[in-house]
C-alpha cells in the first residue's frame, strides 16, 4: 500500500502531490490540504501496520516460514560410554546385571568381608536410611535385622549375581552410586561405577589384565598404557589397582623430545634424573616410570604440565582382584572349585576422561549447553 500510493517515483499520491505545482492557485487550495491530509492518514496507518507486522504490537503468523526444527534429546555422556561398554562386553559373553540401589548393610559391606568394624568402611561415607530392612522384604532373618543403605558401590552385586545365576558367571553391574561426599570438581554424592566380575574355573589375574586391555583400548584407543600396582580390598585377594596413561597430556607427550617410542619402552626406562622434574625425587620418578611396559606414555616429564595427572603421566584408574574366598562363600559358590576376578571403576570419571569434561558438578546439573555438546 505503502509503495503504490506514496511510493516515492510512481505513488498515486506522490503524483497527485507532484503536479500541485501546475495548478491554479483556486485548484491547489482546494486540492492541497485535501491531498496532504491523505497523505499523512496512509502514512500513520502504513506505519501502524507494519509495527504490528514487525511483531512489536502483536504477533505475526507466516504460514509459508518453514517451521522450527523440533528439539532432540541427547544422550548423556555417561550413557554414552556406558553403552558402548556394556555393547562390549556383551560380545565377550558377559551379562549386564542389575541391582538395588537402596541396599541392606548386609550385601553393601558384610558379605563383602567388610564387617562392621573394618576400617575400609570408612573410605566410603555412606549414607544410611532411617528405616530399617526389616520392613522390607529381605532374603533372611539375620539380613532383616540389617541397616539399609544407598549403595555406596556396586559390588553388592557381585553376591546378587551369584545367588541368582550361580557359576560359571560373567557379568558386568553399571550402576548409580552414592557416598557422603563433600562436592567439588572431583566429587559428587551420586556417581556412577561399573562393576565387572568373572567366575570359572582356574580364573587369574591374567584373565582380569586381558579383559581389561581390550576393554580400555575399545574405548580409549590402542596407544592407551595401562599399568597394575599392588592395592588393597577386603573383597579381593591379591587386589590391584590399574591404572592408566593419562588422555589429556599423552600427546604431548608422544611428542616431546624424552620420549623414544613404544619398542623402547619393552625395556625398562631409565630413570629421569637431573634438574626441573616437578616430583624431584629420584626414587619417585623410578617409581611412577618403570612399570611402563605396555603402549605409550608412562615416563614422568617435566616438560608436560598436566592439570591433570600433574605430569606423573598415569591416572588411578580400577580397582580390582581375585575374588576373596568369602565373598565367593556370600554367594553361595564353592571357592575351593571356583575361582574369579572383579573389578570396579568409576564410570562418571571414565566418561569425563573420555570427553574431556573437568568438573563432575556438570554431570548432574542438567545445563543444556553442557548436554547439546554431545
Ligand atoms: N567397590 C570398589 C570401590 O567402590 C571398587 C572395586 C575395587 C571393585 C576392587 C571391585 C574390586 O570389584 O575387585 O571403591
Amino acid at each position: 500500500m505503502r509503495a503504490k500510493y506514496l511510493g516515492r517515483s510512481d505513488g498515486a499520491l506522490t503524483l497527485v502531490l507532484r503536479k500541485l505545482g501546475s495548478l491554479t492557485l483556486d485548484e491547489r487550495k482546494k486540492i492541497g490540504p485535501v491531498a496532504q491530509a491523505l497523505k499523512e492518514k496512509l502514512e500513520q496507518l502504513c506505519d501502524a501496520q507494519e509495527t504490528q507486522l514487525l511483531g512489536l504490537g502483536g504477533s505475526v503468523v507466516d504460514a509459508t516460514l518453514p517451521s522450527l526444527a523440533p528439539e532432540t534429546g541427547h544422550l548423556h555422556p555417561v550413557t554414552l560410554v556406558r553403552w558402548q561398554l556394556e555393547d562390549l562386553f556383551t560380545r565377550m559373553g558377559f551379562v549386564i546385571v542389575d541391582g538395588p540401589e537402596v541396599e541392606s548393610e548386609w550385601y553393601n559391606f558384610d558379605a563383602l568381608n567388610m564387617p562392621s568394624w573394618h576400617p575400609a568402611r570408612d573410605m566410603q561415607d555412606t549414607f544410611y536410611t532411617e528405616v530399617q530392612s526389616s520392613k522390607f522384604k529381605v532374603q533372611s532373618d539375620e539380613v532383616a535385622a540389617q541397616r539399609l543403605v544407598l549403595r555406596t558401590q556396586t559390588s553388592p552385586v557381585q553376591i546378587r549375581a551369584m545367588e541368582k545365576y550361580g557359576v560359571p558367571l560373567r557379568c558386568i553391574v553399571p550402576g548409580r552410586v552414592y557416598r557422603n561426599e563433600a562436592t567439588d570438581a572431583r566429587h559428587e554424592n551420586t556417581f556412577w561405577q561399573i562393576e565387572g566380575l568373572m567366575i570359572d574355573r582356574d580364573i587369574s589375574l591374567a584373565h582380569l589384565i586381558s579383559i581389561s586391555k581390550i576393554f580400555l583400548r575399545d574405548l580409549l584407543g590402542e596407544r592407551i598404557g595401562i599399568r597394575v600396582r599392588p592395592g588393597y580390598f577386603p573383597f579381593t585377594e591379591p587386589s590391584i589397582e590399574m591404572d592408566i596413561t593419562c588422555q589429556l597430556c599423552a600427546d604431548q607427550r608422544r611428542s616431546s623430545s624424552r620420549f623414544a617410542g613404544p619398542k623402547s619402552q619393552t625395556r625398562l626406562p631409565k630413570p629421569v634424573t637431573g634438574n626441573g622434574n616437578i616430583h624431584g625425587d629420584k626414587d619417585a620418578q623410578f617409581m611412577y616410570g618403570v612399570f611402563s611396559k605396555d603402549g605409550y606414555g608412562g615416563q614422568v616429564n617435566a616438560d608436560v604440565k598436566c592439570p591433570v595427572c600433574k605430569g606423573m603421566g598415569w591416572l588411578e584408574f580400577m580397582g580390582a582382584g581375585l575374588m576373596h574366598p568369602f565373598v565367593l562363600k556370600s554367594g553361595g559358590v564353592d571357592p575351593k572349585k571356583y575361582s574369579g576376578f572383579a573389578f570396579g571403576f568409576g564410570l562418571t570419571r571414565l566418561a569425563m576422561m573420555k570427553y574431556g569434561i573437568g568438573d563432575i558438578r556438570m554431570m548432574m546439573s542438567g545445563n543444556l549447553r553442557f548436554l547439546e555438546q554431545f
